[in-house]
């Protein structure tokens, strides 16, 4: 299936024409989610800052990180190898040629992170968990260095005054068990639920907050269906709809583990990859167009089953010859009681309504402010009008388990990172959060990607992200300017934004 009917099947010809039209270049990342990267200039920027409401005691300041992009592959310490060390040595497969064998060598230097992560003054740390670093071939025998390793990680955290936010699977799949089919494979939702177990059991007397699944959208089509990412397979539209639902069963079950194998009550979430649409007007049918598309296509895929049991009436239909049959059970399987809306969000679409109502891309004004990273656009209006239409459909607390940016910063003359752009557009885009929840959606935190400078992915170290700059040949940490006033944005509560 062409990946512009995929992502949204009922949307405008006009658009389905563009992508179609685009379909033989390479397949940049996060395109499959795109619905066009329209940005009406109005809705960009927006003058003055409605923080009357605050954003609470209790909203979590956060940084997020995950394991393959900072640790040092799990191969160098007694762990098994992940699709990602294999990706890696594909020629070509990541751009600068480069892989997160040594990364930021987080695992050898978890006492000056945290040390840093204190300075910054951060209330909550999210991190993954890398499987094969705990079980090495998947399943089976535990690596108690690799188990080890996460257990004092929690520990620096806790007497760091650190809240451990733990994401069970970023990405970085045990090799032993994509030799075993992988997510193809009927068995590994299993395989997730036993991994998870494990680390409940060990970790869960003091880590109360749990993600199953870091963005699944990304790594079931980047990774399956356009071979961009780990595992760098092409398979067909049915195959892809079968793994997605191992993965959202994979999920249901991990969330049954954790329930019943916690020790003190926790909290769990599904951290998805979302690109809400943002409406041009304020007009009731622009509103209504822009809730469809931020619901259409891959994105209600892997959301509805989750927080509603069931999957999304028109996407059924359009996909019908290519969905799985499945057991009539799954659904209450996938859909167990979750306790927070968790999402990465780094960008949005300005969406109109064109004829019928049908949701239409605003075509994005030439000389928008951009990122570096080509695929991520700047629209802060997306942490307004996301979370609005979380809320508003699943009714669960929202968390912002990534958002950031990627700009060419380097360490001065003077010894000092300037980045600007970093700070603007972390300011913009946390204000319209705070129009969200001044709109009445419970937003409870906010996780910057990224605490470092890191590996990122195809991509490899050419995009620098993080509040700390890391010099890779020295692995030296320099706080960039956006860590002194992300400090001050969680010392004030974002009363400085
Ligand atoms: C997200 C990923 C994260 C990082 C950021 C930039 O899609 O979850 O690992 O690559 O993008």
């Amino acid at each position: 299936m062409a990946f512009d009917s995929l992502n949204f099947p009922a949307s405008s010809t006009e658009d389905g024409a563009a992508l179609a039209e685009g379909s033989d270049r390479a397949m940049r990342r996060r395109d499959f989610l795109v619905l066009g990267g329209a940005v009406a200039a109005g809705a960009l920027i927006r003058p003055g800052f409605a923080n009357a409401a605050g954003f609470g005691d209790r909203f979590v300041w956060g940084a997020a990180t995950s394991s393959y992009q900072i640790e040092a592959s799990p191969t160098r310490a007694g762990g098994g190898a992940s699709v990602w060390d294999a990706f890696c040595r594909r020629p070509g497969a990541i751009k600068d040629g480069s892989s997160g064998d040594i990364a930021c060598d987080h695992v050898n230097r978890v006492a000056e992170d945290v040390a840093l992560m204190q300075e910054l003054g951060l209330r909550a740390y999210r991190f993954s968990i890398a499987w094969p670093r705990v079980l090495p071939a998947g399943t089976g025998a535990v690596n108690a260095a690799g188990l080890g390793f996460y257990d004092r990680l929690v520990d620096a955290l806790l007497a760091a005054g650190i809240e451990p936010w733990v994401t069970l699977f970023h990405w970085d799949y045990p090799m032993a068990l994509y030799e075993r089919g992988g997510w193809s494979n009927p068995r590994s939702p299993d395989w997730f639920a036993e991994y998870t177990q494990v680390v409940v059991r060990r970790l869960s007397d003091r880590v109360t907050r749990w993600m199953t699944f870091n963005e699944p959208e990304v790594f079931i089509i980047l990774g399956h269906q356009l071979g961009v990412h780990a595992p760098g397979e092409k398979l067909p539209w049915s195959e892809i709809l079968r793994i997605a639902h191992h993965v959202l069963l994979a999920h249901g079950m991990a969330t049954a583990a954790i329930r019943a194998s916690t020790k003190r009550p926790c909290e769990i979430g599904y951290a998805a990859a979302l690109e809400p649409a943002i409406p041009a007007t304020s007009d009731t049918a622009d509103v209504e167009a822009a809730r469809r598309a931020t619901f259409a296509g891959v994105a209600g895929w892997l959301l509805d089953p989750v927080y509603l049991g069931a999957y999304p009436e028109a996407e059924r239909k359009a996909w019908e010859k290519d969905v799985p049959k499945f057991a009539p059970g799954d659904l209450r399987t996938i859909r167990q009681p979750l306790d927070f809306f968790a999402t990465n969000i780094y960008q949005g679409n300005v969406v109109r309504a064109g004829r019928d109502g049908a949701p239409e891309r605003v075509p994005r004004p030439q000389g928008a402010p951009r990122t570096l990273m080509e695929v991520f656009d700047v629209v802060p209006g997306a942490l307004e009008w996301g979370p609005r239409f979380y809320w508003e459909r699943y009714r669960l607390p929202v968390a912002i388990t990534e958002n950031g940016i990627s700009v060419a910063d380097w360490v001065a003359l003077d010894g000092k990172v300037r980045d600007p752009q970093r700070i603007d557009f972390m300011r913009r885009y946390l204000r319209e959060l705070a129009r969200a929840r001044a709109a009445g959606v419970d937003v409870r935190g906010y996780f910057a990607w990224s605490l470092l400078d890191n590996f990122e992915w195809a991509e490899g170290y050419r995009q620098r992200f993080g509040l700390i700059h890391v010099d890779y040949a020295t692995q030296r940490r320099t706080p960039k300017d956006s860590f002194a006033w992300y400090r001050e944005v969680i010392r004030t509560n974002g009363a400085n934004l």
